[in-house]
């Protein structure tokens, strides 16, 4: 299978890392406008780049790694090329009918994948009404980077917060704790840090509880990591991550409605 990519940043980046050990990508071509992280990227991962896409012809899929905000000036670069191409789509914010009016085409399959498919431990979120038979091709290949499943683009689109996202916010939240102590450096905190989330996620990865049931291995009734949890309930730590996650929708919401009415 014949595939085009178009963008190589950072997500781009981490799949085709993790692919690597995986597939044979000596079918991938990328291009990038600058041809810079293209160029890069391609010559790290040992698949071919090119300059312009006038290079290209014949591809099976074409996957678009832009931004949200460039999808309308990377539909004029295509200009109608690969009409008969699947699109596989990492944008979050844009609707799968908006996209396909965008680039004039017409199968797509929406992906939201997360960056820690660079190391094989990814949640990738799949969904497609335009393209149900490729995007079985499409889940397949992204089970070989971690956790891959199929939703309703309405899920998708609310869940991307939880996944996509998610690891900004688990690491946002190691950095609070970590500053509300002051034994040795903060550099050195942030390395015990680092090891409790790294042995936190070991644990959910191999132990059978649920996270109540985690929480209650950890807390004894009077203790101290009770005092912290009931303190974090009594001050609404729940509406506080809750509220944050309603700003994300938001936000969501806003580069949708630019996007689709400029
Ligand atoms: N980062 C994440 O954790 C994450 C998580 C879930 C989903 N995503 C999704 O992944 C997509 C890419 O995000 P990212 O973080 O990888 O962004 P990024 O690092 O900023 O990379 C964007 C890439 O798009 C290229 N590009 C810009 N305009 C283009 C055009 N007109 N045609 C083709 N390529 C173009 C850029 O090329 P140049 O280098 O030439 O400028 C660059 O290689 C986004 O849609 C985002 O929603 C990201």
């Amino acid at each position: 299978m014949k595939t085009l990519i178009l963008g190589a940043g950072k997500m781009v980046e981490a799949i085709l890392i993790g692919l690597k050990e995986e597939t044979d990508l000596s079918n991938y071509i990328l291009y990038s406008p600058s041809g810079e992280s293209a160029k890069k990227l391609a010559q790290s991962i040992g698949c071919r780049y090119v300059l312009s896409l006038d290079e290209v012809a014949g591809v099976d899929f074409v996957w678009l790694g832009c931004k949200p905000q460039q999808l309308k000036a990377l539909a004029s670069s295509i200009n109608g090329k690969f009409k008969h191409a699947t699109f596989v789509s990492l944008l979050a914010a844009v609707p799968e009918i908006d996209q396909l009016k965008i680039l004039a085409v017409n199968k797509l399959v929406r992906v939201m994948p997360n960056l820690p498919v660079k190391f094989k431990r990814g949640v990738t979120l799949l969904s497609s009404s335009s393209a149900k038979e490729d995007l079985k091709k499409v889940k397949s290949l992204f089970s070989l980077l971690g956790l891959a499943q199929e939703v309703m683009e309405s899920e998708l689109d609310e869940l991307t917060l939880l996944t996509g996202s998610g690891p900004a916010l688990f690491y946002e939240f190691t950095k609070c704790l970590l500053h509300s102590f002051s034994s040795l450096t903060p550099a050195e905190r942030e390395i015990l840090s680092r090891m409790v989330l790294q042995g936190a996620g070991e644990a959910v990865a191999r132990d059978n509880h649920d996270l109540d049931g985690m929480i209650n291995a950890v807390t004894s009734k009077g203790g101290v990591t009770l005092a912290v949890l009931e303190n974090w309930r009594k001050n609404g730590l729940d509406k506080l991550i809750s509220d944050g996650v309603r700003s994300g929708v938001k936000r969501s919401e806003e580069i949708r409605d630019s996007l689709l009415h400029n």
